[in-house]
């Protein structure tokens, strides 16, 4: 039977030396959709994410991508099946023009295929591939400049760029919001429901009216285990979520 849940987490549980930071947590983000997951600090937010893309192993429990158990497998064969999380492979190098960075990126997803005198590698080729990808997130305009002289919002945006080179199935964003300002929040967030038309993405996010702006269903975490689901309207109503926000600063 064919699911319409491209992850889906069964009892995943993470302890460190006997703490459970991750507890029997049933995830399942449906296809096509932006699936936010939040929660206080130590939650286990970053924990679920680091098992999902299998930088972590899980104390117990299975992990299913595509209906296909992914738990054994290591974090590059599940980046290639099309399950990547932003920053993953896509380190900024500070010293490459941004044009230059997403270009690495693409040469990097064709691997041992990649021959610069095949002409469909060729780095006119491939130029013309990264600036669509620079297009795509808006940062064609600097294309000639050092990553390391982008505005900070620019650069989570190249680094979204050379994330998409990949050209994922799935994408995971840890906090993509994090210190940016009101600018630079509308323009990310436009950025992510643009990726997301032919996307599924999976979204950790401390601001809540980003969370409330872009996320088709939201999961709550506390102490390591699910205490709420549904739409932000759902969530943000239920007492239990109100009360496990009270006194974190995030609410
Ligand atoms: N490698 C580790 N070793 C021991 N404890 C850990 C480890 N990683 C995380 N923890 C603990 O697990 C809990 C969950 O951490 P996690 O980073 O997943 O929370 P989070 O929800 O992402 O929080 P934040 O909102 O602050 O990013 C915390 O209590 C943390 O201290
Ligand atoms: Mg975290």
């Amino acid at each position: 039977m064919a699911s319409d849940h491209v992850i889906e987490t069964e009892g995943l549980t993470k302890e460190f030396k006997g703490f459970r930071a991750v507890n029997n947590v049933r995830l399942r983000v449906a296809r096509g959709t932006i699936h936010a997951l939040i929660g206080p600090n130590g939650a286990g937010k970053t924990t679920c994410f680091n098992l999902i893309t299998k930088f972590l192993q899980p104390t117990t429990g299975r992990i299913l991508y595509n209906g296909r158990d992914i738990t054994a497998m290591k974090p590059h064969d599940v980046a290639r099946l099309g399950l990547v999380r932003s920053f993953q492979i896509s380190a900024v190098f500070p010293h490459l023009t941004v044009l230059e960075n997403v270009r690495v990126a693409l040469q990097r997803t064709l691997g041992t295929s990649y021959h610069f005198w095949k002409p469909e590698t060729s780095v006119a080729v491939l130029d013309d591939r990264a600036m669509d990808l620079l297009e795509q997130v808006g940062v064609e305009s600097y294309a000639h400049l050092q990553a390391v002289e982008l505005p900070y919002g620019r650069k989570r945006a190249l680094e979204i760029a050379t994330t998409l080179a990949l050209d994922p199935e799935m994408l995971l964003l840890d906090e993509p919001m994090a210190g940016m300002g009101r600018e630079d929040i509308r323009r990310i967030s436009d950025l992510i429901r643009r990726v997301a038309a032919n996307r599924t993405v999976l979204m950790v996010e401390h601001n809540l009216s980003v969370v409330a702006d872009l996320s088709d269903r939201i999961t709550v975490l506390a102490r390591g285990e699910i205490l709420a689901e549904g739409s932000y309207e759902e969530v943000s109503s239920n007492p239990a979520v109100v009360e496990a926000y009270m006194g974190t600063g995030h609410g």
